[in-house]
């Protein structure tokens, strides 16, 4: 009795804390979106050099109207498997206000709802995306602001066509540079500092 009383109490603090509040379940969303992005299979891309080009269109087998509630799209990169495990930081949840997966926004874009109208995007991959393995998702959103549909660049898996960035950028190319620079000094350094002292030493004992 006591037990459910405490189940009951956190449940309604739970609520309170607001997390009963606009909860969208990712396994409630329909996959109406067709999505593609220009990274082939496996591709590695530069993080502050690399471009990606991501269209999004309503699936043509589905009557065009299926679309009339969504406003916004918001296109996302998001975390594969591979790069999610052992890292709760990046973990899937279906409650989406608590999903991790998708951390990097690309764009946020008002739908338009014209007849299976392919629209596109270019995104300058941005210098501090980690580096990983990733798919591109698209969320629409309706009026209330609510995720009502999606569609992604991978299958249900999320196994086939990821691709990978690498996020070695030019600043941390200098950083690296400079470490390199400092140690070669130091052990230049003990080496000088290793014969002055055996100069002094054979110098005072020459005496
Ligand atoms: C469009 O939807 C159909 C039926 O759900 C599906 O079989 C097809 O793969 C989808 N098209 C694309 C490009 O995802
Ligand atoms: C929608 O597009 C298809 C092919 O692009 C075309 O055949 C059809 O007539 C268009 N429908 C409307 C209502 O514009």
């Amino acid at each position: 009795m006591a037990a459910q009383g405490l189940v009951v109490a956190s449940l309604l603090i739970f609520c309170l804390a607001g997390s009963c509040y606009g909860k969208v379940q990712f396994s409630s969303l329909k996959r109406t979106l067709d999505v593609t992005a220009s990274p082939k299979q496996g591709q590695v891309l530069e993080a502050g050099v690399d471009k990606i080009a991501v269209t999004w269109a309503l699936n043509k087998t589905l009557p065009s109207g299926t679309d009339s509630a969504y406003k916004t799209i918001k296109l996302k990169l998001c975390y594969a498997p591979i790069s999610q495990k052992d890292r709760a930081w990046r973990k899937t949840e279906d409650d989406l206000s608590r999903d991790k997966t998708c951390q990097h926004d690309i764009v946020a874009k008002p739908y338009d709802a014209s007849n299976h109208t392919v629209q596109r995007f270019e995104w300058p991959i941005e210098r501090d995306v980690p580096k990983a393995t990733y798919f591109v998702r698209a969320y629409a959103f309706d009026f209330n602001n609510e995720e009502v549909a999606y569609g992604q660049t991978t299958d249900t898996k999320k196994s086939s066509n990821l691709f990978d960035i690498n996020s070695i950028s030019g600043r941390h190319m200098s950083l690296d540079i400079c470490s390199i620079c400092f140690s070669a000094f130091s052990v230049v350094a003990l080496f000088v500092f290793f014969y002055i002292e055996k100069q002094k030493t054979k110098a005072s004992s020459s005496k």
